[in-house]
């Protein structure tokens, strides 16, 4: 992909820029309920890449002190199937023993991914590890997981941007869009 976008690309717009930012200044107000009040530091944590946009907007609607950390994971799976076995690529940079976490990721699919991580975040002692999802995927769930905060649920579709890849690209749309099949499968 060279050039600008190519907005033809995506057969329709399923969040929109607006909605989605009346969405994340919710959040953060629920955020901000639930955790003004608590002892100790809170962490918030940007799964690389796909929540780098909602884990920045979110961070600011909160309007708590927190520490912004950064992970970057891969899962072992094909490119359209997480397997849930994580590998972290790129640790967080502080101890979040008895802070408050909380997982900023874009979405939540399978839900393989977010189990495991967790699994692997409480073996290093925290107050509480609550995950917060821009966007949930319920019918494509293979495991016994919901998020703790969700943006919207959203139908198993090809979506794309505002975090979210295909390929690699179109993560910078401002906009959840749901990609034309043709795009990756290759048909005009
Ligand atoms: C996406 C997303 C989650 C995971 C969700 O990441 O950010 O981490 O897949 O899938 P699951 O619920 O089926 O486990 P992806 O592997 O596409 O990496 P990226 O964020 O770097 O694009």
């Amino acid at each position: 992909m060279k050039g600008l976008i190519n907005h033809d690309d995506i057969a329709k717009v399923l969040v929109s820029e607006e909605q989605i930012k009346t969405r994340i200044a919710e959040l953060g107000a629920e955020l901000r309920r639930d955790y003004a009040h608590l002892d100790g530091e809170i962490v918030l944590i940007c799964i690389l890449k796909g929540a780098v946009m909602f884990f920045a907007d979110l961070a600011r609607a909160m309007d708590l002190n927190l520490q912004m950390e950064f992970m970057g994971i891969s899962s072992y799976g094909n490119e359209r199937k997480t397997s849930g076995i994580v590998r972290i690529t790129k640790d967080i940079d502080t101890s979040i023993m008895g802070k408050h976490v909380i997982i900023a990721e874009d979405i939540m699919d399978s839900g393989l991914t977010l189990s495991h991580l967790i699994q692997l975040l409480s073996s290093r002692n925290p107050a509480s590890l609550k995950v917060c999802c821009l966007l949930d995927k319920p019918s494509r769930r293979e495991t016994d997981i919901t998020p703790d905060y969700c943006g919207f649920e959203i139908p198993n579709e090809f979506v794309v941007g505002y975090g979210l890849d295909y390929d690699g690209f179109l993560r910078n749309l401002p906009y959840v869009g749901v990609l034309k099949p043709s795009v990756y499968s290759g048909e005009e």
